[in-house]
């Protein structure tokens, strides 16, 4: 049998009831670790879990809102109950609400920053001193293209949520480097989950089915990314393989971004 690059390391991943969340606990517990699935959802939760260990992968669920820091430090002591450790932090969960800057409530804004941002923070600080300990974490927090390196109308909140995400990447990965903690962002490119169906709607698509294969035409690669493909690079950040990367931000979008025109 190969050696599997993440055998017995614990992975906490949030939002992993769905889309690339999904993929990257999968592709991790793939590779031999302790999955730990944070979302809101039991029932979908348990699916996925249901789903890892019928392959004989190890993986647990837990209901955990990342905007309410009491239910993230109650699973990160749990975690660290169940399993002693906590190697790996994915920091998936996310929403995307598009509306233009001038129909953009201050709720639907202040939601957008809670999750996106806020979460992120309130999990980093319930494992940071863990890790701190150990000499040892990878953090991955999934950002985007949007906002970091480009964007769409209706995005002001997402972009800049997921900007600001780019700006704790880099100075957390200065500040915790000499603990022998990597911390990296993923930019994803267009993925055919649920949240990028959702925007179909408000970019005057009548059919989401449609919208993504136009979306994956446009792409060089001419196509959408896949989970699989989400869950590799993921393995790669959080393995021995990329253990002098820290504080990047890695595009991965089949070419999106670097075009000047699209043919
Ligand atoms: N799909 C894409 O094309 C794309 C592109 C760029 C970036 N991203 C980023 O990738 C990540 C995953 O996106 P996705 O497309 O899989 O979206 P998705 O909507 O399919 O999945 C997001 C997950 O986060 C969970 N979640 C939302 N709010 C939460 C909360 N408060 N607490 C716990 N869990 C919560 C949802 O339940 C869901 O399981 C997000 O950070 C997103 O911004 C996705």
């Amino acid at each position: 049998m190969e050696k599997q690059a993440l055998k017995d390391r614990v992975a906490i991943i949030t939002g992993a009831s769905g889309g690339l969340g999904e993929g990257m606990a999968k592709a991790m517990a793939g590779e031999g670790a302790i999955t730990v699935l944070f979302s809101r959802n039991l029932e979908r939760l348990e699916a996925r879990v249901k789903e890892i260990k019928g392959r004989g992968q190890k993986a647990v669920a837990m209901v955990v809102d990342v905007t309410a820091a009491d239910q993230v430090n109650r699973a990160a002591r749990e975690v660290l109950k169940q399993f002693g450790k906590v190697d790996i932090l994915v920091n998936n969960a996310a929403i995307a609400p598009s509306r233009l800057f001038t129909e953009m409530s201050d709720e639907v804004r202040d939601a957008t920053i809670k999750v996106n941002l806020n979460g992120v923070w309130n999990c980093i600080r319930a494992v940071l001193p863990g890790m701190i300990k150990q000499k040892y974490g990878k953090i991955i927090n999934v950002s985007s293209v949007t906002g970091p390196k480009v964007s769409g109308k209706g995005m002001t909140a997402y972009a800049a949520s997921k900007g600001a995400v780019s700006g704790l990447t880099k100075t957390l990965a200065l500040e915790v480097a000499q603990y022998g903690i990597n911390v990296n962002a993923i930019c994803p490119g267009s993925f055919d989950t649920p949240m990028l169906r959702s925007v179909a709607g408000p970019r005057g698509w009548d059919s989401e089915e449609e919208f993504v294969r136009e979306l994956g035409e446009g792409v060089p690669l001419g196509r959408l990314g896949t989970t699989d493909e989400i869950g590799d690079l993921a393995v790669f950040l959080v393995s021995a393989a990329s253990k002098y990367i820290t504080g990047a931000e890695i595009v991965i979008d089949g070419g999106n971004v670097i075009q000047e025109h699209k043919s």
